[in-house]
């Protein structure tokens, strides 16, 4: 940190937590806000489990030692929770069966009056931000930094965790193709991602699937198994379709693998590739296989763009607590780091647009959609 940033000064003891699903590069943001900050004199204390170490009181100091390290390993030492909301917090089930919900709100803010932190350093996605933002509006400062393997955060251009868990299924559609090419077979790969298809369309193109299902984009069963038709046609005999979690066929709904009705996001998808590769063999007759690869993609060590990433993140979010720029998230807009309001992601889900330009190189390549029935391969 510069000098005379630090001389500014205007918090002395920060605490920083990580909420919402794991992600890779979570360590390396906790390793950047605290080394700036002990540079500065500040004092850091991790929170466990999101949101939810405030109420049990769980709150450590970290230091050179517990950071050391960290910057290549996955997951958070800190621990993470995507179900609590300290607004609606869950503490029992009523007759019915149905959540009891209370405000924790209060307990939360005193046990961070009572370990004398001035502000926080929030690393998540958008629920673990528009948190944040209740914070904010009771009066803690806070810094958010965006993290989702999703990469749907609005305001920021990247996350952090993206780009390893596209690392991830790559490696995955590239592996699956040599049983695919041995037994000339159709092979789906489903990837994560939410109502968001960004894992599907980079990891579709960077391992060269055939075919890409994303959430933004419904497709056609019938335009999907004309398309690979023609591949076989073509004497193509095998056949990689990338699917994401969240795609859905034209007049449909997603498919949900689970309701958690504990969770404030309670719908958990998965099961489209299983449906998209048994319609695809029972339309076809090619012999089709489907793969889900899961929280593979939030495992893992970070790659060198995430470390690098999530080190300016945190480098950011130090910075602007020392300038006493509060209340903002940091972000990425047109290569440049740079921080919005921190109510701007509540909500909202940044979705890939029909006319990406990665959509259009995939086009170009050959890559089908699933939309255009009778589209043929290249
Ligand atoms: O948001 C990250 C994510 O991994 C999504 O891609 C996925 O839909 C969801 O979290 C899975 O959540 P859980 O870990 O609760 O199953």
């Amino acid at each position: 940190m510069a000098d005379n940033l630090c001389m500014a000064k205007p918090v002395r003891r920060i605490g920083v937590l990580t909420g919402g699903g794991d992600c890779p590069g979570l360590n390396a943001v906790i390793r950047a806000v605290t080394m700036g900050a002990l540079a500065c004199d500040l004092e850091v204390l991790g929170i466990e489990d999101g949101f939810f170490g405030l109420v049990e009181n769980r709150v450590r100091p970290l230091g050179i030692p517990e950071v050391g390290g960290i910057l290549n390993v996955g997951g958070t030492i800190l621990g993470s929770n995507n179900k609590f909301n300290p607004k609606s917090a869950v503490i029992g089930r009523d007759e019915q069966g149905k959540p009891i919900k209370r405000d924790m709100t209060e307990l939360c803010v005193n046990t961070l009056r009572v370990h004398g932190i001035d502000a926080m350093v929030v690393i998540g996605g958008d629920g673990t931000l528009t948190i944040a933002n209740d914070f904010a509006q009771a009066g803690i400062p806070c810094i958010g930094v965006p993290k989702t393997i999703d990469n749907d955060l609005v305001g920021t251009d990247i996350t952090f965790g993206f780009a390893t868990a596209v690392a991830t299924a790559t490696d995955a559609i590239d592996k699956v193709r040599t049983t695919a090419a041995s037994h000339h077979r159709a092979m789906v790969v489903e990837v994560m991602g939410r109502n968001a298809g960004w894992i599907a369309l980079h990891a579709g193109v960077a391992g060269a699937a055939h075919a890409i299902l994303i959430p933004e984009i419904p497709f056609s069963l019938d335009a999907l198994a004309g398309f690979l038709q023609s591949r076989v046609a073509k004497g193509r005999r095998h056949s990689i379709i990338c699917v994401a979690e969240g795609a859905k066929p034209m007049g449909g709904s997603q498919i949900v693998s689970r309701v958690d009705d504990t969770s404030p996001d309670p719908i958990r998808l998965g099961g489209v590739g299983k449906y998209v590769a048994d319609e695809v063999e029972k339309r076809t007759g090619i012999e089709s296989r489907s793969v889900i690869l899961g929280h593979v993609q939030r495992g893992g060590t970070p790659v060198p763009a995430d470390r690098v990433l999530s080190t300016q993140f945190g480098h950011h979010a130090m910075h602007l607590l020392l300038e006493g720029k509060w209340n903002r998230m940091v972000a990425m807009q047109n290569g440049k780091l740079t921080d919005i309001d921190i109510s701007e992601p509540a909500g909202k889900q940044r979705l890939v647009k029909r006319d990406d330009a990665l959509i259009r190189a995939a086009r170009g390549v050959g890559t089908g959609f699933g939309d255009q029935v009778g589209e043929q391969c290249a």
